[in-house]
């Protein structure tokens, strides 16, 4: 194997030595020595097994050009080694030092309209920069050369959160290269960009600059295009800097931190670059949804990583600073939304940060020791948490198992994210977000898979909105519902192919034989109501808005018309039944209920994680993991569940331990159980 592939093994290898991970980012540059000593004390007393070091210290390792100041960080990893505490070093590639840009401007990003950005926050670089590169290269170099081999070392991290768009010169020296290797000729641009529309003709690549500001709508396609080669370039950026840390003799695992729906970035792409899938999650505690939402996006994380455990890399203890107002979560909160993720495939649960700032931006944001220190709820919540994770350990490495498949991708978001359209008001991760809330209370986990993959043996795919939709996509849909899989299909997909061209005859053009329905016009929709036809739940109400078609049955059994609005009396809802499967159609932005029953029905075939129950009480998440079935109760109410006889929880103290818990478990307001048959233990 060539040394800078991904390798998941050594993550494995990591968490079987560590078990599950828990700790956070340390910028221990913020403090003075005397403090480094007490965090790692307390560090010892929280369970705390794997810190981030390192993420922000460029200005602190070079305080000038080719300088470097290496002392303060190895006595860090030798502090915290001799603790027994495992390193995940950053490259502090993320936030080059003031020097840099004063020096080299050309390194600092530019925006849409032009504006050369400063100094003084952090990501003040440009990834198309030759020079930010070499600068950013050579302290990695040096930095994997000193601890490739530091026994303190368990992992590496490079940059943070790579996002910036930069449309400055430098930018476009990079697009027009790139636009090259991904097209060959000019003609082959003009081709996909379709620039015959408003005298847009190139005649030569050095003509193409970034999709800047404009008088008017730019061309959706260059547009796109620039999203994918934006992703491409800080791809390009990680993987120099993963590659000098391999070649300097690391076995380590590598990553960065992803940011779950993130719309700069493809992670899809990224993912077989990182040998650990790592994310960072901030779900809001002023949110109802969130539960059920970031759930979603843990399932997103485990899916790239072809079902393997992940990492949640950061997360806030308490209330993040960067919201306009910023709830705080209860410890309970916090401990349940750190065992959330381990049950959607979470071999390590980590914060941003160990101890909260006195000063800077962040100085706000909550952290494990707060800036009243250790004799708080929120650090002894963090202890409570490092002893629940060390319970844990029996569920290292195993697998959740998800029938449902949910078919995303990032370029297909990007188009359908592009101005003048029927509607603005139709966002992707918004719809999957809405369709993923009726599996997730009844307990079903889902794969988010790319569109062309195999979903053969999926009991239940749904296609939210992909507006994109190649030829191979549509023939795994069609296979997938031959072999059994109920296929649910929403508005506004397969409405374009790859390069944002709409597809010609009657919609959905790629589906329309497979779900016997076919539009002629999208039409954006005040709200409306939805009756029932008698074939299907008679005499139900729903409504629908945002976006609608004008649709004919063209085989496929009507189960719902819009009863108002200017669709009134066509078709909303059908079903095909086809092969061993059936494809189910909706052709508008149908209301939460609808969609529910849909889903809900699609879904008899497949068992929940608790299969005795069809629909879980409000507030209750159930997955299972392995042999463990999880149990979460994000409500404020009790509730209680009928479980298989036999299991005990992983969770409970001593006594409780090895207690069998009956057929029926209670959980209190926000309780967790991680239950498992009784081992001898
Ligand atoms: C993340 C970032 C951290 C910290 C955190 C605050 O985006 O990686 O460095 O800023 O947010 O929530």
């Amino acid at each position: 194997m060539s040394p800078t592939t991904r390798d998941p093994d050594r993550f494995t290898a990591l968490s079987a030595e560590l078990g599950i991970c828990f700790g956070g980012d340390y910028n221990p540059e913020q403090w003075p020595r005397e403090v480094w000593a007490q965090d790692v004390e307390l560090m010892r007393e929280a369970g705390v097994n794997l810190v981030t070091v390192g993420v922000f210290s460029w200005a602190r390792i070079e305080p000038a050009p080719g300088a470097r100041e290496f002392a303060w960080l190895d006595e860090v990893l030798e502090l915290l080694h001799g603790a027994g505490i495992a390193v995940d070093l950053a490259t502090p590639t993320a936030s080059p030092p003031a020097w840099l840009g004063i020096r080299h401007p050309e390194t600092l990003p530019v925006d849409l309209d032009g504006v050369r950005l400063v100094a003084g926050s952090r990501n003040q670089f440009t990834p198309a920069s030759r020079v930010y590169r070499a600068h950013a290269l050579a302290i990695t170099r040096d930095l994997a050369a000193r601890y490739a081999q530091h026994p303190a070392v368990r992992m590496w991290h490079v940059g943070n959160e790579y996002g910036q768009l930069d449309y400055g010169d430098e930018a476009a020296r990079e697009f027009r290269r790139w636009l090259r290797e991904r097209y060959g000729s000019i003609e082959a641009v003009n081709d996909a960009w379709a620039t015959a529309f408003w005298s847009q003709h190139y005649a030569g690549f050095d003509e193409i600059v970034p999709p800047r500001r404009m008088p008017y709508i730019a061309n959706p396609a260059q547009a796109v295009d620039f999203r994918r080669y934006s992703s491409d370039q800080l791809r390009a950026c990680y993987r120099e800097l993963r590659d000098a840390i391999r070649d300097a003799g690391a076995a380590q695992p590598i990553t960065t931190n992803f940011m779950g729906f993130f719309a700069h970035v493809d992670y899809r792409s990224w993912a077989g670059e990182v040998d650990v899938i790592a994310d960072d999650q901030y779900p809001d505690p002023a949110s109802a949804t969130a539960p059920a939402d970031i759930a979603l996006v843990q399932d997103l994380m485990r899916s790239l990583g072809g079902g393997r455990p992940w990492l949640l890399m950061e997360q806030s203890v308490s209330a993040t600073s960067w919201r306009g107002h910023n709830l705080p979560k209860s410890p309970a909160r916090a401990r349940r939304d750190s065992l959330q993720a381990v049950a959607r495939g979470a071999d390590g649960v980590c914060f941003f940060q160990w101890r909260q700032s006195r000063a800077g931006a962040e100085r706000f944001h909550s952290a494990m020791v707060p800036h009243a220190g250790a004799d708080t709820d929120v650090f002894r919540g963090i202890v409570r948490q490092g002893a629940d994770l060390a319970r844990l350990r029996p569920v290292v490495g195993s697998r959740v198992q998800a029938p449902a498949a949910i078919l995303f991708d990032w370029p297909s978001w990007w188009a359908s994210d592009e101005p003048a359209l029927p509607t603005d008001r139709l966002d992707t991760v918004t719809e999957i977000t809405r369709w993923y809330r009726a599996l997730w209370r009844r307990g079903i986990a889902a794969d988010i898979v790319a569109p062309a993959g195999d979903l053969i043996g999926r009991g239940l795919v749904l296609v939210p909105h992909s507006y994109i939709l190649e030829p191979d996509a549509a023939a795994a849909l069609a296979a997938a519902v031959d072999a059994g899989a109920q296929l649910v299909v929403g508005p506004f997909s397969g409405v374009a192919d790859g390069n944002g061209h709409i597809l010609a005859g009657r919609s959905p053009a790629p589906l329309r034989e497979l779900l016997g329905v076919s539009g002629e016009e999208w039409c954006a929709l005040p709200d409306v109501r939805i009756s029932t036809t008698p074939a299907w739940r008679p005499g139900a109400a729903y409504a629908a808005s945002i976006l609608g078609e004008r649709l004919r049955s063209d085989g496929a059994e009507v189960l719902a018309c819009h009863a108002t609005g200017p669709l009134q009396g066509l078709p909303v809802l059908t079903r095909q039944r086809r092969g061993a499967g059936a494809a189910w159609y909706l052709g508008a932005v149908v209301d939460d209920g609808l969609l529910d029953a849909v889903i809900g029905e699609a879904a008899t075939g497949i068992d929940g994680a608790l299969p005795g129950l069809r629909v879980l009480p409000d507030g209750l998440e159930a997955v299972r993991r392995g042999d463990a079935l999880f149990l979460l109760n994000h409500s404020d109410d009790p509730v209680k569940v009928p479980v298989p006889h036999g299991l005990v929880d992983l969770l409970a103290d001593e006594q409780a331990a090895g207690e069998e818990t009956g057929t029926v478990v209670a959980l209190g307001p926000g309780d967790v159980r991680v239950l498992i048959e009784r081992q001898d233990r």
